[in-house]
């Protein structure tokens, strides 16, 4: 098939680039390149062999996608495009509304002005709020997003549910990720956060290069078996397989379908910092500070509906991603800078 992927040089959408090239998938990438570097998409040729076609065009920009869309004729758009940072968007939340919410509708727009009526959506478990039953199915109802990056994705679903609902020749598939980490295995490609990370691993990673003292811990009085929060950490190889394997709903006509995409699997902040001390031979020296605001304490999949329908699993174990950040880490301290 021919794929339109926004926000492809990013660290989810760069990894999936190179599992739809090796699957025989034709792949044109659309990126303003805001949190990526072209280099990401170098290095995905250099691992595929694959020359990528690349257009440094922002989702916003109608007359640039409406020339993309003209050049190429798509059978499926993924959008990972996105501004995904939780405390930004409380400090900033028309620029995040903006550029998730009127950039997705140009995108629909333009999509559907070209008769490209098939996307797969990178959604979150963000959406689930703090979850009504744990380990989360699909049919838990979503909850209450404590900041406007969550809204935007709850959002997004709304506008797309409707969108199908409206005209049904329509396929959307919704896949609501848990907690990527890790990167690709050959070392040469992973995530690469702007200034202090947000997110665990990345933290733990400049901790274990050095340049970050130590890891601080948020809140140990939860209520979970060691007091810190429990996530479903998935590695972005398996992530980006998920996207495979969903275009193949697509090509049968799913209409509207929905996946989480986790391992089924909760580990304790404790237990991610002592993962990576056992995959990396380095200590991770931590202390415990005051919870963060909107945190919950634990969220993990049931992930068996997308085994039952797409035929996909994780492959990878804690340890693995825990390696392969940190490879990743260890090769590139500068992430794309170098
Ligand atoms: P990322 O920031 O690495 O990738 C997003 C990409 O989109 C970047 O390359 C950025 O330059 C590009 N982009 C942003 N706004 C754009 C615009 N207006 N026009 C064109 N390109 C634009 O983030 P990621 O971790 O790879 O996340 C990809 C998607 O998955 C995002 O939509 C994110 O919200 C979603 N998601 C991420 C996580 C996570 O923890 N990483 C979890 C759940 C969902
Ligand atoms: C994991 C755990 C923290 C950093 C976020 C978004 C979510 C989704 C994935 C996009 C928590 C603890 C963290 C640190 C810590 N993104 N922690 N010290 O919050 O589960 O999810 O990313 O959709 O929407 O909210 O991930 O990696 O930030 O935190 O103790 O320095 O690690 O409190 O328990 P989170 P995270």
């Amino acid at each position: 098939m021919k794929i339109l992927v926004t926000g492809g040089a990013g660290y989810i959408g760069s990894h999936t680039v190179i599992e739809l090239q090796q699957a025989g998938h034709q792949v044109v990438v659309v990126d303003n390149l805001y949190n990526a570097s072209e280099k990401s998409i170098q290095r995905v040729t250099a691992i595929t062999g694959q020359a990528v076609h690349f257009y440094q065009v922002d989702i916003r920009d109608r007359e640039g996608l409406t020339r993309v869309m003209e050049e190429h004729q798509f059978d499926c758009c993924i959008h990972f495009a996105g501004l995904k940072a939780v405390g930004e968007s409380v400090a900033k939340p028309l620029e995040y509304y903006d550029n998730n919410i009127a950039g997705t509708l140009v995108l629909l727009d333009v999509m559907r002005n070209h008769g490209c009526k098939n996307i797969i959506f990178s959604s979150s478990a963000t959406v689930y709020g703090n979850p009504a039953v744990i380990p989360i199915t699909e049919e838990c109802p979503k909850g209450q997003c404590t900041n406007p990056y969550g809204q935007t994705k709850s959002m997004i679903e709304q506008i797309m549910m409707d969108m199908q609902k409206a005209d049904p020749e329509w396929n959307v598939v919704l896949l609501r990720y848990f907690n990527p980490i890790g990167a690709h295995p050959s070392g040469t490609m992973g995530e690469d956060p702007n200034g202090i990370p947000n997110n665990l691993m990345p933290y733990i990673t400049q901790v274990a290069i050095g340049k970050r003292p130590e890891l601080g811990v948020f809140g140990d009085d939860y209520d979970t078996p060691d007091g810190t929060g429990v996530r479903d950490y998935i590695h972005v190889v398996d992530l980006a397989v998920g996207h495979v394997k969903a275009l193949a709903a697509v090509e049968k006509g799913c209409g509207l379908a929905i996946y989480n995409l986790g391992t089924g699997k909760g580990y304790s902040v404790l237990d991610v910092a002592h993962a990576f001390e056992e995959a990396s031979g380095v200590k991770i020296p931590y202390s415990i500070k005051p919870r963060r605001a909107g945190d919950i304490a634990t969220c993990y999949s049931d992930p068996a509906k997308a085994e039952r329908e797409l035929g996909w699993k994780a492959q990878y174990g804690i340890l693995e991603m825990c390696r392969d950040s940190w490879n990743w880490q260890k090769n590139n301290p500068n992430g794309y800078r170098d």
